[in-house]
């Protein structure tokens, strides 16, 4: 018989999909490397089980610690499903900006949820950033994850995501295009692909509203850039240790419309049924198409799962109401 012996062992080993309709335009192979085929449905669950295991491995967290995380939600989700199989208990800090559904779906997997708002300088006391951190100093037998700079987080692309995605290709692939949050994956997906043939390129998305395009052009950290946007997942107001600059050839920025309606775009032109990141990833890839020529094998990857935005991107009132739809 074969089967898996928990959860767990059914992260990674994701599926290739070829990209049709919406990629007309670009000459290169497009090829989507899906990640919603993991079991809390994002990529998440790849570095959320890779920062676990080597907390326990050197003594951070403890046998029926508590984990305690800033996050937006699929983070939370991998950290809840671990933590479930191991016998941990969670405690995880969200950013009210956020899907109501994302919030229901941490509780639904047995973690105890903190919201705080968005609109607030990282410093403040009341940001996500802050309160998740004085959780971790607060709560005894507690460890507190800090998915932005904990290395585990790339490691557990470069050990992962980046061989399958090399293997899948049998070695082809070109460009490696992914929106970026913390970095992890970008990070550690770039490192190894870029070891097996340094001439693949790898692109960044980036949001209006985030400093990383301008940092990797300029080298300026610019609090101008920084202001409230839509689009869940990508962009920062602060440059996480997970982001490796050295490995981006560049960024790409995308609007919250844009993003917004090529997330419905993926759903009703290739049926991939997928989070707001994705829609920021597919439009920012036909903004760089001007750099693929027709032997190229681009991957695109996909971070999470439609089913977490049914109130907002997959909702038309809701897109009326913004603007992003007649
Ligand atoms: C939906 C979604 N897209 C993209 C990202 C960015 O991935 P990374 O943090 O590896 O840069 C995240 C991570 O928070 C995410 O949740």
């Amino acid at each position: 018989m074969k089967y898996a012996k928990n959860i767990l062992e059914t992260i990674g080993n994701t599926p290739l999909v070829k990209i049709n309709e919406l990629a007309k335009e670009i000459p290169a192979l497009v090829l989507a490397k899906y990640e919603t085929f993991n079991p809390g449905n994002s990529v998440k669950d790849r570095m959320a089980l890779k920062m676990i295991e080597d907390a326990e491995a050197d003594g951070r967290l403890k046998p029926g610690g508590t984990i305690i995380e800033g996050t937006s939600g699929n983070t939370g989700m991998g950290l809840a499903l671990a933590a479930i199989i191991k016998g941990y208990k969670c405690i995880f800090v969200m950013a009210d900006k956020q899907s109501k559904e994302k919030i229901d779906i941490l509780k639904a997997v047995g973690a105890e949820v903190v919201v705080c708002p968005t609109d607030v300088e990282p410093e403040d006391p009341r940001s996500y950033y802050s309160v998740s951190k004085r959780l971790g100093e607060e709560t005894p037998n507690s460890w507190y994850v800090n998915q932005y700079d904990n290395p585990s987080n790339a490691k557990a692309h470069y050990e992962s995501t980046g061989p399958e995605i090399w293997k899948q290709t049998e070695g082809k692939i070109t460009h490696f295009v992914v929106g970026v949050g913390t970095g992890g994956t970008i990070s550690g997906v770039g490192k190894y692909l870029k070891e097996q043939n340094p001439n693949v390129k790898v692109w960044g998305i980036d949001t209006y509203g985030s400093v990383f395009k301008k940092y990797h052009e300029t080298g300026e950290f610019d609090e101008k850039e920084i202001y409230p946007y839509v689009t869940e997942g990508i962009g920062e107001d602060i440059l996480p240790k997970n982001v490796d600059f050295s490995i981006i050839d560049g960024f790409t920025k995308v609007t919250d419309k844009d993003a917004a309606v090529y997330t419905q775009l993926l759903a009703k032109k290739e049926g991939m049924f997928l989070g707001n990141s994705a829609g920021a990833a597919m439009k920012g890839l036909l903004q760089l198409k001007d750099h693929f020529t027709k032997d190229d094998v681009v991957v695109v990857l996909f971070h999470d799962h439609g089913s977490r935005y049914v109130g907002k991107m997959f909702n038309d009132e809701w897109m009326k109401k913004m603007g992003y739809i007649e």
